[in-house]
């Protein structure tokens, strides 16, 4: 097995190393002259390291909803040097956001990122709303700007649909125990932290030795709601060959069975359309080095394909 040797670990917090780094670039080829779209810039973690392979001639955009990860990351991109350019929104929006910016979207990119989810920064900082472990608001919007926090949708969803919810995108068994304790507690008093909720997930499905917390899926699935993260992931996928030239490289990492089972199946759909080929690398999970280093990187899912036409 390969050794893990993460290219900017120097001075990185091991939860803020980009995942599956090495894998990542090895499938994206980042050439000098090229341009690529990191649609999830974060902190800049891989964006950093594309953009140094683009350079010179190249340009690499960067998009996120969250516009402090814009901020943090800016910082980390002007100390590389390069061309490059930040874009706020979500990714499903990246040809409205290009053509805002005077680019034309059509066969533009060289290559695409996209990896999914939370960053660290936005997990670690409890008034972001995200963690279980950090008693905050229970806010969840990546983009605080956006219109509903998960206090304020958990205030007024129908409670059969937050059954459904925490069923489907928590893949949760207990969902209906859980959407009617929720129900119960809200008639009381307004659900407004992540403690409270966590703590009332436990008392209802007691941990019994196991080692994710018994809240984890609950607070998946409502996270993805607030944020519609598969939706937003199933309509960019359904587009992406526009965007790519031929040749194009479009690597996804997800991080749970649903975000996975998505890419695969979109993948493979468009690929028997003729729009995709497999890339040779196109399906890697991190290997143990790095799953030690960095436990956040251990449900990681690479895949990637290439436009056809090239
Ligand atoms: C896992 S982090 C990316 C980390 C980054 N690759 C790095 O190495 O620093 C995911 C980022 O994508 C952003 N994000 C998630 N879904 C998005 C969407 N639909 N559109 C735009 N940004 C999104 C989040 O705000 C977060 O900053």
């Amino acid at each position: 097995m390969r050794e893990y040797s993460p290219l900017n670990r120097v001075n990185v917090e091991p939860e803020h190393l980009p995942v599956m780094l090495e894998e990542t670039l090895l499938c994206l080829a980042p050439q000098p002259g090229e341009t690529m779209l990191d649609g999830t810039l974060g902190l800049g973690g891989h964006g950093v390291e594309l953009l140094k392979r683009l350079s010179p001639g190249g340009v690499l955009i960067g998009i996120d909803r969250d516009p402090e990860a814009l901020e943090q990351a800016s910082k980390r991109l002007s100390g590389v040097g390069g061309e490059y350019r930040l874009l706020h929104g979500t990714f499903d929006r990246m040809g409205e956001l290009l053509k805002e910016r005077g680019i034309s979207p059509d066969a533009a990119l060289d290559g695409m990122l996209l990896d999914l989810g939370v960053s660290s920064m936005q997990l670690d900082r409890a008034e972001r709303g995200f963690s279980f472990q950090n008693d905050g608001p229970l806010d969840m919007r990546m983009d605080p700007g956006a219109e509903e926090s998960a206090a304020s949708w958990l205030a007024r969803v129908p409670v059969e649909e937050l059954s459904g919810a925490i069923r489907r995108y928590g893949e949760e068994p207990q969902a209906g125990r859980i959407a009617r304790a929720i129900d119960r507690r809200r008639k009381e008093r307004p659900i407004e932290t992540t403690g409270e909720l966590a703590a009332l997930i436990e008392d209802l499905v007691p941990r019994r030795g196991k080692k994710i917390h018994p809240a984890t899926r609950t607070f998946q699935a409502i996270r993805i709601i607030v944020n519609r993260e598969l939706d937003c992931l199933e309509e960019t996928l359904g587009k992406l060959d526009r965007y790519m030239k031929p040749g194009g490289r479009v690597v996804v990492l997800s991080y749970h069975s649903l975000e996975d089972r998505l890419v695969k199946t979109v993948f493979r759909d468009r690929a028997a359309e003729g729009f995709f080929l497999p890339h040779p690398d196109g399906l890697q999970r991190p290997g143990e080095a790095e799953v030690r280093l960095n436990p956040r990187s251990r449900s990681a899912r690479l895949r990637a394909v290439v436009r056809a036409g090239g």
